[in-house]
């Protein structure tokens, strides 16, 4: 069973440390990255994730900052700040947590962030890059899924991957990661969602299934075929009989997929630690961009 295993907490530390290492050489010539979130309210998920974004920052050597304001906080306020912040030398990369509150256009609070800065790839500048085949930062969960299936030794190229969901921070610009023309793409694409009719039709013929829908345990063994291989981005908080009372399960039913799948990512400990690995790879890049 061991071996099926992608262990995204392994992958993320041998990347860290070589971005550790990175970071002291740059720090020779000057060069300290810095990484600045803005969380918005207080939705207990998102100030999770920001907290392991700070932790993150810290071990590796990268200055990081996190502004947090009321769930009230009106968008000429955040655009004022986003305005500071794009002129602010000591970050080179700035990260707005979504979802944002509904009184404040997400679309217009992300396309206010400097392009350079981007470190989400969300501005449509860089996501018009990214369609184009010219990236400048990658998108940071689909460059995560894409380094965990190399690390796994799964080739992509000529494989049918199926990707459940077309949210704007997973399935759109993963299907682009995907169609690009190197060792890490290459792949045929399908995307399956909400709409979809008859999803098993599409599931069963994945080499590789990637599901990112938001709805525990979804997958089960019935929709997959024998040796798929098995991304999970789910997240999805269920209660618990522990201290917490709840617990983190992904989209896939682990322990009955697991005994088809090749190969499969855990909940934890797969997909979310190399969305934060990839931030940080980008905030890196970002900083040097900054000193040319
Ligand atoms: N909310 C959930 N994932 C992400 C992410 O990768 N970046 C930002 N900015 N917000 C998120």
């Amino acid at each position: 069973m061991e071996s099926k295993l992608i262990n995204g907490r392994e992958l993320s530390q041998i990347l860290r440390t070589r971005m550790k290492k990175e970071i002291e050489v740059l720090s020779q010539a000057s060069i300290k990255p810095g990484l600045v979130v803005v969380l918005v309210g207080d939705d207990p998920a998102s100030a999770l994730y920001v907290k392991n974004k700070e932790k993150a920052c810290r071990e590796i050597g990268i200055e990081s900052e996190t502004i947090r304001l009321s769930a009230d906080t009106r968008e000429d306020e955040l655009l004022n700040l986003v305005q500071r912040l794009n002129k602010d030398p000591r970050y080179h990369g700035i990260l707005v947590q979504v979802p944002l509150p509904d009184q404040i256009s997400e679309q217009k609070i992300l396309e206010a962030v400097n392009p350079l800065k981007d470190v989400d790839c969300f501005h449509p500048e860089n996501v018009g890059r990214l369609v184009s085949g010219k990236p400048y930062v990658l998108p940071c969960t689909p460059a995560g899924i894409v380094e965990l299936i190399f690390f796994a030794g799964v080739s992509t190229e000529g494989k049918h991957v199926v990707i459940l969901g077309r949210s704007n921070i997973v399935g759109k610009p993963l299907v682009n990661l995907l169609l690009q023309k190197n060792e890490r793409a290459n792949a045929t694409v399908t995307v399956v969602h909400s709409r979809t009719r008859e999803i098993s039709n599409y599931t069963r013929q994945a080499d590789i299934l990637i599901a990112a829908i938001g709805q525990p345990r979804f997958i089960t063994d019935s929709m997959v075929k024998e040796d798929v291989v098995v991304i999970d981005v789910g997240q999805n908080r269920i209660p618990a009989d522990n201290e917490r009372g709840y617990k983190f399960v992904g989209d896939v039913d682990f322990d009955s997929v697991i005994r088809k799948a090749s190969k499969i990512t855990p909940v934890p400990g797969g997909v979310g630690p190399m969305t934060i690995t990839m931030l940080l790879q980008n905030t890196i890049t970002a900083a040097k961009m900054a000193k040319k």
